[in-house]
């Protein structure tokens, strides 16, 4: 059974599948994760191996008459429509459940009601031997109003054998990456020792449902096919075509049969194994498909990638990029990067990668995904990272086919049009890391130079008033300046531009920015006007709690303008930046 090979493996299957279910069963009813997790050991004594599993969620809940066949069978796919799920198979609960039963010889009890007037509670096992359901108990219960509605959700508690502790790294690396990817999402967690750990959400916006959509000709294999030819309405091939896939209408279902010179009205339910195989081939080498549309795909969005890594893992910085919709065999996806410095990212002599397919965290067999071979074959010098740095790199693929190189969900296969876009993704958002370390050996310098300046500066030029014979001290300001541009000041939902400073006389302006809140990050960015045009002169940045830029503007301009923004809505930052320049 693919996750279940040892009893640590087992555990942490166990507690990833169940939750996959809860976070995509509060996905598509649009309310924010609430996700209580437990599990504990089934007798005191020390040692124990059998632990029960409970995992609760305020998702859409699974109508009564559906839960023996969601949960207590295999379903052999049904589904002519596919859609971007954290589950793929249909099966990994029910796995889970399974392995609980075969190890525990005990049944699974879930509840769960859909928001109607009833919950109902059934206790299940599954009949292996013909794949069915077998119904021990089932209870109907009224159901109860939580904060003014009525509740709905499941709760799925089994018993199953594993060894906790030896998943316990795994388990909550799971945990806190699911949170990463999820911030929308509170997720507590009670360990067989009575631990608590909580996930708390920092964002309450969701991304868009992902949305059903039909096969694309060019992402179907034979078996679908055979699937498809037993359950459809339609008599002819051209409404076959037309009524199962995806943008074909009248005009490319008829180029398409002509191509494949098949005949528009021969009834699909009468085509023989080898029409259904050369079908099949025809759809792969016909080119004028139209190429699958990426707009039922729910990516997780550059600024909740951003609201995950703060929440999570509070580094100095963060840079973040959303690639384009593209295709691979038929089949739509979207690549999101991340990179992130500092905070509580460990420097392991190593970068470190964060890998996520549909909003889950990939967590074993690192070392065979496509992005670490991506990852390894960049030349990280080239952007002025070390492998001492605390550095991580983050990589999000969303699809509704996944190209998992096993059946386990772990590893991402090397497919040309998927690993173009993860490495774009990564250089793309390694050029703003360079930006951001080259930044910071600057600040070093310049703090040296300016405190310089600024110490010696009146002292020259009193001394040369002095020596001139002069009587009033001429102002240093033409020399250097600097000037508070904001104090103390609390960030809002939009950019607020600070005071403009002159900086038409000088020839090194710097900026300096600090945030000085002790959790929320801040958006910075730096606006220089010259040529009857204000520019960005410092883009988006986003500069963690307790850290600080300092940079030399590249370009001369007449004014100079900061604009700071809180990260996430509702957290504001605290900001104190100036303006500090010299005429040299
Ligand atoms: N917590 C839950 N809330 C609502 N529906 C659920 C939940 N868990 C499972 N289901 C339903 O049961 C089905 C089977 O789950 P599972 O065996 O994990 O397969 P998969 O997730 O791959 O579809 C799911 O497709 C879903 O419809
Ligand atoms: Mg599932």
């Amino acid at each position: 059974m693919a996750g279940f090979t040892n009893p640590a493996r087992a555990i942490f299957t166990a507690i990833r599948e169940l939750v996959e279910n809860s976070l995509d069963a509060g996905e598509t009813v649009r309310v924010l994760p609430e996700i209580y997790i437990r599990l504990s050991h089934d007798d005191e004594e020390e040692g124990s191996n059998v632990y029960t599993l409970r995992v609760m969620d305020n998702g859409s809940g699974i109508p009564a008459a559906q839960v023996p066949i969601a949960l207590g069978q295999f379903l052999v796919g049904s589904k002519f429509r596919l859609k971007q799920a954290r589950g793929t198979f249909g099966l990994g609960g029910t796995m889970a459940i399974l392995y609980g039963q075969i190890t525990t010889n005990k049944p699974v009890s879930i509840i769960s009601s859909t928001g109607t007037s009833k919950t109902y509670e059934h206790r299940l096992m599954i009949d292996i031997q013909r794949n069915r359901p077998m119904i021990l108990d089932r209870k109907m219960h009224i159901n109860k109003e939580v904060s003014g509605e009525l509740w709905h959700g499941t709760v799925v508690e089994f018993h199953l054998e594993g060894d906790y502790y030896k998943a316990m790294p795994k388990v909550l690396e799971y945990l806190k990456q699911t949170a990463i990817v999820n911030p929308y999402a509170n997720i507590t967690f009670v360990d067989p020792k009575g631990r608590l750990y909580k996930f708390d959400r920092t964002a309450t916006k969701m991304p868009p449902p992902p949305r059903e959509t039909l096969h694309h000709p060019h992402g179907v294999d034979v078996e679908t096919i055979q699937r498809m030819i037993r359950i459809t309405p339609c008599n002819n091939m051209l409404d076959f075509m037309k009524e199962h896939f995806h943008r074909v209408g009248e005009q490319i279902a008829r180029q398409f049969l002509k191509f494949a010179k098949m005949d528009e009205d021969k009834d699909p339910r009468r085509l023989s194994p080898d029409e259904v195989v050369n079908l099949v081939q025809a759809m792969k080498d016909f080119n004028e498909f139209l190429p699958p549309d990426a707009s039922c795909l729910s990516p997780l969005g550059e600024e909740l990638l951003r609201a995950g890594i703060l929440k999570e893992l509070e580094p100095d910085f963060v840079a973040v990029c959303q690639r384009k919709p593209s295709t691979y065999s038929g089949h739509p996806f979207i690549v999101e990067t991340a990179v992130a410095y500092g905070g509580k990212i460990p420097s392991r002599g190593d970068i470190l990668l964060y890998r996520f397919a549909n909003k889950i965290p990939l967590i074993y067999d690192e070392s065979g995904d496509v992005s670490w071979e991506i990852l390894k074959s960049i030349n990280w010098r080239r952007y002025k990272a070390a492998p001492d740095m605390p550095i991580a790199v983050f990589v999000h693929i969303c699809s509704t086919k996944i190209p998992y190189k096993t059946l386990g969900k772990e590893i991402i296969a090397d497919r040309p049009e998927v690993s173009r876009e993860i490495l774009n993704g990564i250089r793309e958002v390694a050029r703003q890391l360079q930006h951001f370390l080259s930044r910071r050996e600057h600040v070093k310098m310049q703090v040296r130079r300016l405190s310089i300046f600024s110490r010696y500066l009146p002292k020259i030029i009193e001394f040369s008033t002095k020596l001139g014979g002069l009587q009033t001290v001429p102002s240093m300001d033409k020399l250097y300046r600097r000037e508070t541009v904001f104090k103390d000041f609390i960030t809002s939902d939009q950019y607020v531009a600070s005071e403009r400073f002159d900086a038409g006389l000088y020839r090194t302006v710097l900026v300096y920015v600090r945030n000085k809140h002790d959790n929320s990050a801040v958006n910075v960015r730096v606006l220089g006007f010259a040529s009857s045009k204000w520019k960005e002169l410092i883009q988006e940045i986003t500069l963690g709690a307790g850290s600080e830029i300092y940079e030399m503007l590249r370009e001369r301009v007449k004014l100079v303008r900061i604009e700071v923004k809180s990260t996430i809505q509702g957290k504001s930052g605290i900001v104190d930046a100036f303006v500090e320049c010299l005429s040299e």
